[in-house]
């Protein structure tokens, strides 16, 4: 084969292929927006055009933010996708499987559509939601909508720095994007949010040394604990795979919320991952235990009241929907 025909196949390779803002940086505010399509033919007609016109909402409001970070990444559904997509689901993509542990359970919740906004400040986020769900008008019926912030210096409302861990360098690629696995979506994420409760009272009421066991890090300088071999096993311990193939990364952008009107403090949850199995894995060691009946503590602090997956498609793939 002569360079002329491999220089096009590669680049048409990479077209196809390149992810939506997987690796967007930590930021100050965020929205997570999910969505439930609307039954009818017509709601999908609708839901496909507003979808596959996302990227130029994307750039008129970066157009009018002066700099400053504006993202968006769409998530699809198992329940709605073959509908709206009429193409063979990613390999993985299944609807949230509820996880039930002896004390906690990991609800399912109903949700087609994610929409994960990241902005430097919260008016770029109600502007793109303004006009994106203007466009979806009635195809479309909102399940939630969380405003997330940035808590000093990105701390959740346990009051521990969060995201500490995640993969950075070539290795957050490896961790997120799908490739050779699943060649018909390689540059696609899974994604998986929850949101959680928390009950600030009992948690203020422990040490900050029983804190700092249940999380595995120190609170102020947030150092990282020895893992326990044994026994109740720290969140961050919980939540390292390991295998044959090494340590499984997933990638985290959790924000905290608030209405303190309402006595409602949260951290919203969501990883982004190129193996569903990673994170449903996690959740298993979570609120199963592991060994079981020995759960992550921070659930016994921390409801968790909504559960969903998606698949995050690579750019082209949402911008040639069907009409
Ligand atoms: C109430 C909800 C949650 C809170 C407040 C929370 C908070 C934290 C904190 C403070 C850390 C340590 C710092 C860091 O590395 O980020 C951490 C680590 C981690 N969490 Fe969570 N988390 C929550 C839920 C979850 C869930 C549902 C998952 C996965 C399904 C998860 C996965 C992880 C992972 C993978 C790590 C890093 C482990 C490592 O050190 O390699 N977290 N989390």
């Amino acid at each position: 084969m002569s360079n002329a025909t491999q220089i096009p196949e590669a680049r048409d390779r990479a077209i196809d292929s390149e992810p939506q803002y997987i690796d967007a940086p930590m930021t100050a505010s965020a929205a997570f927006l999910v969505l439930a399509i609307n039954p009818g033919d017509r709601a999908l007609e609708t839901v496909r055009s507003v979808i596959g016109s996302t990227a130029d909402l994307i750039k008129d409001i970066r157009g009018r933010a002066n700099g400053e970070t504006f993202t968006a990444n769409v998530g699809i559904g198992h329940r709605i996708w073959l509908a709206l997509t009429g193409k063979p689901e990613p390999k993985e993509l299944t609807a949230f499987r509820e996880i039930k542990g002896a004390k906690h359970t990991a609800v399912s919740t109903p949700g087609d559509l994610l929409y994960h906004i990241r902005a430097a400040s919260t008016d770029l986020i109600i502007e793109f939601e303004k006009i994106l769900l203007e466009a979806f008008g009635n195809a479309v019926t909102a399940v939630d909508d969380v405003a997330g912030f940035r808590y000093f210096d990105g701390r959740d409302l346990l009051e521990f720095v969060d995201g500490t861990a995640n993969p950075d360098g070539l290795d957050l690629p490896a961790a997120t994007l799908i490739g050779e696995e699943d060649p018909d979506y390689a540059g696609g994420s899974y994604v998986v949010v929850q949101k959680y409760l928390h009950n600030l009272a009992a948690w203020r009421a422990q040490t900050a040394e029983t804190q700092e066991a249940i999380i595995g890090r120190t609170k102020f300088d947030n150092v990282e604990l020895a893992d326990a071999s044994e026994g109740q096993k720290s969140h961050k311990t919980l939540c390292t795979i390991t295998d044959d193939e090494g340590e499984h990364d997933i990638l985290r952008d959790n924000m905290p919320f608030a209405v303190p009107g309402r006595g409602q403090y949260g951290t919203y949850f969501i990883g982004y991952s190129r193996h569903l199995w990673v994170i449903e894995k996690m959740l298993e060691r979570m609120f199963i235990g592991d060994p079981p009946p020995l759960h992550d503590r921070i659930l016994d602090y921390s409801t968790a009241v909504s559960g969903a997956t998606f698949f995050v498609p690579p750019r082209q793939f949402l911008a040639e929907l069907p009409d």
